[in-house]
């Protein structure tokens, strides 16, 4: 009955694991949740009240397909400001959340035959998006040593004359890893001089940590910036993930096609979530710094307790705000615990404790921790992570 295509993806495995402990929550079981995948903090009272301006001024009706102007001249002096990165308005489109942003550019770009390079581990929905418009991902597997980041060498090896694109994410989900302008050199270095197409998924770029600045591959070279679509959106930085605004900016033919596909599927993002958006991208940096000073202190909680925990081992992630510890050396200590999927599966079922396995981002042997949750809960949760660890 179902078109073939269904065939190639899975529900996000994410959502599943979030269904199955908000239905133990709603048993009166006190979980303690490190899967969410969002600030727990509330929209900044500036963007919410944009948004209910936005109603009470009768701005409810259909927008430009691309995104209304006054969003698209906030976006374009946001990545002036933050990137020194120059764009026009046909260079920019608003849709609906990045995880829409990025579905255009699949479908725009992706067909079959293509491979699209997607180092791991990744965000669940770049390889079923591949797949999805008929094209193959191809999955380099990142090292702990290296920080979790794809070396020259690796994306060397992993591109073909079928390379269409690659996706990178920095910061990253699930493994916070940031590319330093550094790093970025030697990718860039490499794709440069190449026709492959850099789809850089920015969205957690303002949960950077140590004091650095965060660099868009971009900004590298007006070379580059030819070949980049930049992804992001107000979703997590300003804790707007039920608002859906996402954004891509780069060559005006694609954003154009991006356009004409948007115009036949799910027309403008909400009028009134753009208004809120507008106020968010003009007024909301002290938002965004109180909220990242706050998940830099947890970070050194999460990253210290779980090093403390015999048979764990955790990167100090640079960004975002997920921690991805190695649980590989607890894996086997119960012949029914042989997997980061099944270790999930103790800890939710006997110290309900809810975590994402490192198998749906493409890497066993880890677990997703987020800690987008007040310091007393990662505290009692990190206790419960002892206490199961140390009874296996
Ligand atoms: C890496 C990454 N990109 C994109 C998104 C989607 O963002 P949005 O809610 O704006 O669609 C997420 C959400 O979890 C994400 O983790």
């Amino acid at each position: 009955m179902l078109a073939k295509r269904m065939r190639r993806i899975q529900p996000s495995s994410t959502m599943a694991i979030s269904a199955k402990t908000n239905e133990m929550i709603a048993k009166g079981i006190r979980v303690i949740d490190f899967g969410l995948g969002q600030p727990e903090f509330e929209t900044p009272a500036v963007a919410a009240e944009a948004g209910i301006r936005a109603i009470q001024d009768g701005y409810t009706k259909y927008t430009a397909t691309a995104g209304a102007d006054d969003l698209k001249e906030a976006i374009i002096e946001k990545f002036k400001n933050d990137h020194q990165l120059t764009y026009n308005k046909r260079e920019v489109i608003v849709s609906c959340g990045a995880k829409h942003s990025l579905y255009n550019i699949a479908q725009i770009l992706f067909e079959e035959g293509d491979e699209v390079i997607i180092p791991a581990p990744y965000w669940v929905t770049y390889p079923d998006q591949v797949r999805l418009n008929d094209a193959t991902p191809v999955i380099v597997k990142t090292r702990e040593k290296d920080h979790f980041l794809i070396t020259k060498d690796q994306l060397k090896d992993a591109i073909t004359p079928r390379t269409k694109a690659i996706i990178l994410n920095s910061p990253s989900n699930p493994a916070g890893a940031v590319y330093t302008e550094r790093d970025f050199y030697d990718v860039a270095d490499l794709l440069v001089s190449t026709s492959i197409w850099i789809i850089s998924d920015e969205i957690y770029e303002k949960f950077i940590y140590d004091g650095k600045r965060y660099t868009s591959i971009a900004s590298f070279s007006p070379d580059l910036k030819k070949k980049t679509i930049v992804v992001n959106g107000v979703s997590k930085s300003y804790a707007m993930t039920g608002w859906r605004i996402g954004y891509a900016a780069g060559p005006k033919d694609l954003i154009e096609a991006m356009s004409t596909l948007q115009s036949q599927t799910t027309s403008n993002p909400t009028s009134i979530s753009q208004k809120a958006a507008v106020a968010a991208l003009k007024n909301g940096g002290p938002f965004i710094l109180n909220m990242v000073s706050e998940y830099s202190s947890r970070r050194e909680l999460m990253v210290k307790q779980l090093n403390n925990i015999p048979g764990i081992r955790c990167v100090r992630p640079a960004g975002s705000f997920y921690v991805f510890p190695n649980v590989s050396g607890l894996l086997g200590k119960r012949p029914s615990i042989n997997s980061s999927a099944a270790f999930a599966e103790y800890l939710l079922d006997d110290y309900a404790v809810s975590t994402i396995p490192g198998e749906p981002f493409g890497m066993d042997g880890y677990l997703r921790l987020s800690y987008a949750a007040p310091q007393a809960v990662l505290i009692e949760g990190l206790d419960r992570i002892k206490k199961a660890v140390l009874s296996l």
